[in-house]
């Protein structure tokens, strides 16, 4: 058995939090022979829903959860926090875009990146799920000057697995029968889901359907599937957030198969001509904890246009909190 790591949570009263804090302790995500110390935070009106979802926890008997502290302050929560889940702030409900939430939930993460920068681990990696994730990512690595910015990372994860389940229930497949399913850009309307790029069995997808059904049903599905499933529930995913937020997570943390792809928002350093510093979405491949940007894709003239709007979203939203960044 390893040492125990340190995992914070934040909104870990929430839905989100409800699903993802039962997978971490029955390590679905750091791996079977990983205990984990969990550190979770919420707002104070929030702090007995979350002494309910400890109880809960404890009644679980996970032999993995090696301890559990809760608090309603950033700087303890993130105290030797080693990766850190950055779940807490609003969902959008209906009619709403979720770059609408950046007003609202922006501010929470300059406090919560300088509470990072002060007491994380050296060795600290970040997702931030809450919306609009790209740009509260920016934020907060804004708000963490002494943190290697390539720590701070946003979910496009849930983008990639609904990309890739479209595809294998079209070809009537399994899920592990796609490759390659590559998410650039914004978590958000503008997101490019490369199908080019993508593979069923080692097939180029272009050559198993048709381009008509990739351009008009595939890719508007992938990029509306948010609101699809907030139209259905009357609440914004949760399982299946919490799912793809243990699968960047996992990913990151033991690596990429041997030609596997995940797909991750990180700063960009202007490859493929992508502004430096946004926090973009990529195809990467990870060994030892750092993920590379897969090299030498090509673009033809449609996913040159794809990627530009995505590219001119992230800038707006970044210009829109440019009070924020410091
Ligand atoms: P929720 O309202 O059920 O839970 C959010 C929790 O965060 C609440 O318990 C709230 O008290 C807490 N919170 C609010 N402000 C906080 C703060 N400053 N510090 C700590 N906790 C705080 O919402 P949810 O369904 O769990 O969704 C959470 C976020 O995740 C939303 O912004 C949602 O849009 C986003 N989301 C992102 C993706 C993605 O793919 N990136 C997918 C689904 C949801
Ligand atoms: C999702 O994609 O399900 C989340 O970002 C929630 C939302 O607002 O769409």
């Amino acid at each position: 058995m390893n040492a125990p790591i340190t995992v914070s949570v934040t909104g870990a009263a929430g839905n989100i939090g409800y699903a993802l804090l039962f997978r971490l302790a029955s390590g679905d995500c750091f791996g079977k022979d990983q205990p984990i110390k969990l550190r979770l935070l919420e707002i104070t009106p929030a702090m007995g829903a979350l002494e309910g979802v400890v109880m809960e926890l404890n009644d679980g008997a996970f032999p993995l959860l090696h301890s559990i502290e809760i608090s309603d302050d950033a700087n303890v929560a993130f105290s030797g926090a080693q990766q850190i889940f950055l779940v807490g702030s609003k969902p959008r409900g209906p009619g709403m875009l979720r770059s609408d939430l950046v007003r609202t939930n922006g501010p929470i993460f300059t406090g919560q990146g300088k509470a990072i920068n002060d007491n994380a681990a050296d060795d600290v990696r970040v997702v931030v799920v809450g919306n609009p994730c790209n740009t509260n990512a920016l934020i907060a690595m804004n708000s963490a000057p002494d943190v290697p910015n390539g720590r701070f990372t946003a979910m496009t994860r849930l983008d990639q697995n609904r990309a890739v389940s479209q595809l294998a229930t079209k070809l009537g497949k399994t899920a592990g029968s796609i490759g390659k399913m590559a998410i650039w850009g914004n978590h958000g309307p503008s997101m490019f889901a490369d199908y080019f790029n993508a593979e069923c069995d080692g097939t180029p997808i272009p050559e198993l359907v048709s381009d008509a059904w990739l351009k008009e049903t595939f890719l508007p599905t992938v990029s509306k599937r948010g609101k699809a499933i907030i139209n259905a529930r009357g609440k914004s995913s949760a399982a299946s957030a919490a799912s793809a937020a243990i699968d960047h997570m996992a990913t990151w943390f033991k690596g990429t198969a041997e030609g596997e792809w995940a797909s991750m928002a990180i700063p960009s350093q202007g490859q493929y001509g992508v502004p430096e510093g946004l926090i973009f979405s990529f195809p990467v491949t990870i060994s030892g904890g750092e993920y590379s940007v897969v090299e030498g894709l090509e673009f033809n003239d449609f996913a040159k246009a794809k990627l530009q709007a995505t590219i001119d979203e992230l800038a707006g939203e970044r210009e829109a909190v440019s009070d924020l960044l410091g």
